[in-house]
């Protein structure tokens, strides 16, 4: 069982961040990432949408054998974790809950405020989650869906980021939140420019950092990680050209992507 691979989606590229942290903290592990490049944005689509989605996804990588299966995508663990946690017999990780305990790990006055898409943000999955862990927390929200192109089209600091970024964290920071959450697979390549924004006094949380160490710490109490000395192989999959999702990749990946192969979870489907 500790042989198999870890599985891994998102509605695109953005989850690549997710992975790079992952192959990081557990280099002996083999990945098998899923991006839905066909369909992606999947934060603008309703949680049943998402959701419908999310259980293709998940029924693709469980033929290919994993062991544990991460849902990089915000807006897919904010709408589809409890379905999909429901239908599947191996442990589910989400972003959502580790990003929201080391909100609360590391907030001094208790503001805590979560950027995300506009479907992260109106399922209020972050504020629930942190209100979970601390009831008197107080939780600001603002959707940032400008932000997922300006990362995609690599404009991660120049004017027009600039000033995207003042205008969404405006309020947040104007209600002296002392921590952000970074909601969104593509915010972390946003990452300097919105902790120049927000002021050193913020401290800025990366769920997808924590979210591999959550991988971490249940493939070890679960005893299924590889040994060590272990080189992880990676695998690509998509359901669009691989073409952009090449490009981008790269970039998000630091050059690291190897080949990414298209494929019709319709087909899938069919041949059940
Ligand atoms: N992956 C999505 C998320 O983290 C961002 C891109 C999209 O809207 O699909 O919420």
């Amino acid at each position: 069982m500790a042989w198999k691979s870890i599985g891994i989606f998102d509605s695109g590229v953005g989850g690549l961040t997710v992975l790079r942290e992952i192959m990081q903290a557990l280099p002996q592990e083999d990945t098998l990432y899923f991006g839905d490049t066909a369909r992606v944005p999947y934060g603008t689509k309703s949680p049943e949408t998402v959701t419908r989605y999310a259980a293709e996804i998940a029924s693709f990588l469980i033929k290919r054998d994993i062991k544990l299966l991460v849902v990089a995508c915000n807006t897919a663990s904010a709408v589809a974790l409890p379905a999909l946690k429901r239908q599947l017999s191996i442990p589910v990780v989400g972003v959502i809950e580790p990003g929201a305990r080391r909100a609360v790990e590391v907030t001094r006055s208790g503001k805590i405020g979560v950027i995300g898409t506009a479907g992260t943000i109106r399922s209020s999955a972050y504020t629930r989650a942190i209100k979970r862990l601390n009831p008197d927390a107080v939780v600001l929200t603002r959707a940032c869906p400008l932000f997922v192109p300006l990362a995609e089209e690599g404009w991660t600091d120049n004017q027009i980021a600039r000033l995207t970024a003042q205008e969404y964290l405006r309020e947040l920071k104007e209600s002296k939140v002392d921590t952000l959450v970074l909601g969104c697979t593509h915010y972390p390549l946003l990452k300097a420019l919105i902790a120049d924004v927000m002021g050193p006094g913020v401290t800025l949380v990366d769920s997808a950092a924590e979210t591999a160490r959550t991988v971490a710490t249940i493939l070890a109490e679960k005893k299924l990680l590889r040994p060590p000395a272990e080189n992880g192989n990676h695998s690509y999959y998509v359901s669009d050209i691989p073409a952009g999702f090449v490009r981008v990749g790269n970039r998000f990946l630091g050059g690291k992507l190897g080949d990414v192969f298209q494929v019709s979870l319709d087909e899938e489907e069919d041949n059940n």
